[in-house]
């Protein structure tokens, strides 16, 4: 049986490349599993896998929550809100109350960078995933992409691949440069300059500040959600002149696909902000694979549960 060099998946840093061959290999073999007549397996039977949630989410939340089900693992499924986090209990102590009734892994997100490492080196025995921390990674978000984008184009060495918009606050973005150039990918990001910090090129990737060049460069491009959320409040749209503007610059319509010799795989990460990133032409169309990076996370998670999942004695 295969193996991963971490006991913890906080990051796609860290990872060697055998490591990310071995995690979307086991995830083919879930997929096989998840399209037969009883989509369930023993694997992780006895085991009991806690879901922490101290952000909002709807499709990682999900997923790995049918993932572990999948798996016959026992689930139990926490949220910030209406916890006593909110009487001032810290995450160590939550986390710790929680292993005290017996939990086998943790799953998180939670909103700072490096909230998921933290975790880990404080409860080493006891694997962590990262389901989003902040603007530091989001690990199972890139190799759902990567297992989605292999399926499209076969081996992933040598491809084009773009990622388009809000890069300064994605930790897809930063998840999907480390995923993409551990499988020989080449890497370029485009947006407007305010949403690319400079030192995204010391991870070796190409910068571009126009959407129509690079579509005809791409093989795919995965097109990122504005994060207006973490861009300095409601009502402020500080780094563009307005949503309407950076449509029309940095979104994908129909018409900027017309004009296309090949048009690339479209992916977005969600949640779509329709009429901004992708219309609903282009998410809806042909050639977008939004929906099955979507089905593809829970083969994707079933896989990082059983790579990680402690053996049992
Ligand atoms: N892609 C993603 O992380 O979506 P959610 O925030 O809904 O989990």
């Amino acid at each position: 049986m295969k193996t991963l060099t971490t006991a913890h998946l906080t990051g796609i840093a860290g990872l060697t490349a055998e490591d990310v061959h071995t995690l979307l290999d086991t995830a083919q073999e879930f997929k096989e599993v998840l399209n037969r007549p009883i989509r369930k397996v023993p694997t992780l039977r006895d085991l009991t896998v806690a879901n922490l949630f101290f952000e909002n989410s709807t499709r990682t939340r999900l997923s790995f929550e049918l993932a572990e089900k999948r798996l016959s693992a026992d689930v139990v499924n926490f949220s910030a809100s209406g916890s006593s986090v909110s009487k001032g209990e810290t995450l160590v102590d939550t986390v710790n109350n929680i292993l005290a009734m017996k939990v086998d892994m943790v799953v998180m997100r939670h909103p700072h960078p490096g909230a998921s490492k933290f975790l880990a080196e404080r409860i080493p025995n006891t694997p962590v995933i990262n389901a989003g921390d902040g603007t530091h990674e989001h690990p199972t978000q890139a190799l759902l992409d990567a297992f989605s984008l292999r399926e499209r184009l076969g081996e992933l060495a040598g491809k084009k691949i773009a990622i388009v918009g809000d890069i300064r606050h994605s930790r897809v973005a930063i998840s999907n440069i480390l995923c993409l150039q551990l499988l020989g990918a080449h890497v370029r990001v485009c947006g407007p300059r305010t949403l690319v910090p400079r030192h995204i090129r010391s991870l070796g990737v190409e910068v571009s500040h126009d959407l129509d060049e690079t579509l005809r460069w791409a093989d795919a491009v995965n097109m990122l959600r504005i994060q207006l959320e973490r861009q300095g409040g409601e009502g402020r749209v500080p780094y563009f002149p307005s949503l309407r503007e950076y449509a029309r610059a940095f979104g994908l319509d129909k018409e900027r696909l017309d004009r296309l010799d090949r048009v690339p795989w479209i992916l977005h990460p969600g949640p779509i902000n329709r009429g901004v990133e992708v219309t609903s032409e282009v998410a809806d169309g042909p050639h977008a694979i939004i929906l099955d990076q979507v089905e593809n996370g829970v083969a994707v998670r079933m896989a990082a549960l059983y790579l990680l999942a402690p053996v049992r004695p």
